[in-house]
């Protein structure tokens, strides 16, 4: 766990709200893509793997009939009767992940008792890592407070609130990683049933993460657009061939047949997505056999096809991505979460990780005159109580 123990939020819980009461406390952690960008939302595949940074939510029965949030990091508190919850509107921050995360709950029959919340968090935000769904997943267990909930059910309203609420139309991939993430393996996630199998990596490799320090305005309305467009790619396909109804449908070969009767914009897209879906596959495969060069160029052609054909990367990605794969020691790199800023991932040899950081953290303050932040990321256990 990177440093925030249990009693220590007890005890911070404990001081904030002026009570004795000992609450319960719930870890959800971020996550890191490692490769499979864009395709949760296609019924396609991707391979994340948790992360030690984590959401934590410690919570406690009340009696004053309200819902009182702490959020640590912001040092702002939220209340709200509990009788108003259901109606509730967005107040466009983050206490929208929270009332989301309830409101679903509500639909679903598990009524939110009157309680008091203290959340803190490790992720960074707009980093590309999962912050909002670790905080989605943190929340969701604290109100259910050991009421049961299957696992892909509690997943799956996550991203409802989402996208319901905070009117994010994602994919699955980070509630579900935050959700079911194991300790020392990445899990290859097939988002058309919802299965997943773990993908351990080799030892000899680290896994660093380096935040740009952007995020570029347009995120959200691009990620939307992506969405739509690879919508629009299935709809033209679907006029030759009615049994292709997501993207996950279309295999290489056959996008080899067809790609030329769709416009320009759809098939890139398209294009991205099913080059991306076998990446994963081929990537996989290579991790269990322990071939890191070949690991590394699925990364750095996964980069240039979100690059190129997806176009949801930004300059100060390209340049981190570009600056890493000339040094030694670096098998790959590539940038991870939505896009237009956050992180890139990078395979690194144990023996590199000094230098790398060194010429990273040089190059990137004498292009941009910021300082990039670099994440190890440990494949780490999913959520639950500590
Ligand atoms: C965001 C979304 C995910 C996924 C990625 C891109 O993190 O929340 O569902 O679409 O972008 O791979």
């Amino acid at each position: 766990m990177a440093g925030t123990t249990a009693n220590q939020l007890i005890r911070e819980f404990q001081e904030h709200f002026e009570t004795g009461i000992v609450p319960a406390v719930y870890r959800a952690p971020g996550r890191v893509n490692l490769i499979g960008e864009h395709t949760d939302y296609n019924d396609g595949l991707v391979l994340p793997t948790a992360l030690e940074m984590a959401c934590y939510a410690a919570v406690a029965p009340a009696q004053h009939g309200l819902l009182r949030v702490f959020a640590k990091d912001l040092n702002q508190s939220r209340e709200w009767p509990v009788a108003t919850l259901g109606e509730l509107r967005q107040s466009h921050d983050w206490s929208d992940y929270i009332i989301g995360v309830v409101q679903q709950l509500l639909i679903d029959g598990y009524e939110t008792r009157s309680c008091d919340l203290y959340i803190t968090s490790e992720v960074p935000v707009g980093s590309g890592l999962s912050s909002s769904a670790a905080l989605e997943v943190a929340s969701a267990l604290a109100f259910l407070d050991g009421r049961p909930l299957d696992r892909l059910e509690l997943a799956r309203l996550c991203q409802r609130a989402e996208v319901q609420f905070v009117g994010m139309p994602c994919g699955i991939m980070d509630q579900y990683t935050s959700i079911f993430g194991q300790q020392g393996s990445a899990i290859e996630i097939d988002c058309r049933n919802l299965q997943y199998e773990l993908v351990a990596l080799p030892q000899d490799v680290r896994i660093l993460a380096v935040n740009t320090m952007v995020k570029h305005e347009l995120s959200s309305s691009a990620y939307r657009e992506r969405v739509a467009e690879c919508g629009a790619a299935v709809e033209a396909i679907g006029v030759v061939n009615q049994s292709v109804t997501s993207l996950r449908d279309v295999s290489p070969a056959y996008f080899g047949q067809i790609q030329d009767s769709l416009p320009v914009i759809p098939r890139k897209r398209a294009r991205h997505i099913v080059t991306e879906n076998e990446r994963v596959l081929d990537f996989a495969t290579a991790a269990r056999s322990g071939d890191l060069a070949e690991m590394g160029r699925l990364f750095i052609a996964s980069h240039r096809s979100l690059q190129y054909d997806f176009e949801v990367s930004c300059e100060e990605l390209d340049f981190l991505v570009d600056t890493a794969i000339k040094m030694d020691g670096v098998y790959g790199s590539r940038m991870t979460g939505g896009g237009f800023g956050g992180c890139t991932v990078n395979l690194v040899a144990p023996g590199a990780v000094q230098t790398f950081h060194d010429g990273i953290v040089k190059a990137y303050q004498k292009r941009y005159q910021i300082e990039p932040v670099f994440y190890e990321c440990n494949p780490s256990p999913g959520a639950g109580r500590l």
